[in-house]
């Protein structure tokens, strides 16, 4: 039997995993914060839903993909949140990327109305979500990730298990800081070729020819060559990673200087009015700093 789904947050990544959903035929029932964000997909035939407790009412698994853990706070827990609709047999699906206590506290109330949460959240942009090609991390009951692996499977090409409720938030947390490592490395070495008066087509050959080779430097390198800040992932949103990143690591008593000097670089962006921007638009900080006009 075709799963009736619930889709909420229609942001860059859910307006395009819900629209896959949609074409894999389930019957859709969708929510957004400004619902005017929904109409693309009601037109294609989803139906509005009024609350996201109507959209969990009116289906059996709901997939919520928003900004971050208080968006996460209004969709979950509030009145008309999916909290009072959870239900026997009733599955939720956390793709936003939060904090793992916040995946556990969600899953917690969930199992305790009869139903069950699996955190889910992925990886691959906007590109990947809108070709299916998302990478999913998932964390919970094993069996629970069993049972919803191939609807994930419409919205991406990989479900990789990683444990208990909270670990795959962790794994992302982690991946997410790795970006910016990359990210900071390419956006450094850019300008200081630039300086030195070295090609930037000629750093990514070496770079794709050497072992540090990854799809992410021309990705994002081709980005900074245009000056194309288009948003893919945006800086607040890394900066949020970071931070949520860096509360989990301060609870593990795990110290990480690299990740807390390189939010600083994202904390200038936004405060150059540049939160909104894609990440590659960071360059423009490290650009600036060392003396150098656009
Ligand atoms: N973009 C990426 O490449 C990427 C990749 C992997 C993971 N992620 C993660 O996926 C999630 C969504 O990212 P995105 O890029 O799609 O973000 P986005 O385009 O900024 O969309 C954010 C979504 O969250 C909603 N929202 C924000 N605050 C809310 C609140 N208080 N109550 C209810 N809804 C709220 C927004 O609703 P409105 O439309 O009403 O503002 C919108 O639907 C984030 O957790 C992000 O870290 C993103």
């Amino acid at each position: 039997m075709t799963a009736r789904v619930g889709f909420v947050g229609l942001g860059l990544m859910g307006s395009r995993m819900a629209a896959n959903l949609l074409k894999k035929g389930h019957p859709l029932t969708v929510w957004n914060r400004n619902p005017e964000r929904a109409r693309p997909l009601v037109a294609e035939g989803a139906v509005l839903g009024g609350t996201p407790r109507e959209v969990a009412e009116r289906s059996d698994v709901v997939v919520c993909c928003v900004s971050d853990p208080n968006a996460v706070g209004r969709v979950v827990f509030a009145e008309d949140g999916i909290r009072p609709a959870a239900r026997e047999g009733f599955r939720y699906v956390e793709c936003s990327t939060i904090s793992p206590g916040l995946a556990r506290r969600t899953a917690e109330v969930l199992r305790a109305g009869g139903a069950d949460a699996l955190e889910a959240p992925v990886t691959g942009s906007k590109v990947g979500a809108e070709k299916g090609t998302l990478i999913f991390m998932t964390g919970g009951r094993r069996a629970t990730h069993d049972e919803l692996e191939p609807l994930l499977l419409e919205m991406g090409s990989r479900a990789i298990y990683c444990g208990e409720t909270g670990a795959a938030s962790t794994v992302k947390l982690i991946g997410n800081s790795i970006i910016t490592f990359m990210l900071q490395g390419l956006c450094e070495g850019f300008v200081a070729a630039r300086k030195a008066g070295i090609a930037p087509e000629t750093l990514l050959e070496v770079v794709m020819a050497s072992g540090y080779a990854s799809p992410y430097f021309p990705f994002k390198g081709g980005a900074i060559q245009r000056r194309d800040w288009d948003t893919h992932f945006s800086i607040d949103l890394m900066h949020k990673d970071q931070t949520l990143m860096l509360e989990e690591a301060s609870r593990l008593q795990v110290p990480m200087p690299g990740l807390a000097a390189l939010r600083e670089v994202f904390q200038a962006a936004r405060a150059q009015g540049w939160g909104g921007e894609d990440i590659a638009a960071v360059y423009k900080v490290i650009e600036q700093q060392a003396g150098l006009k656009p």
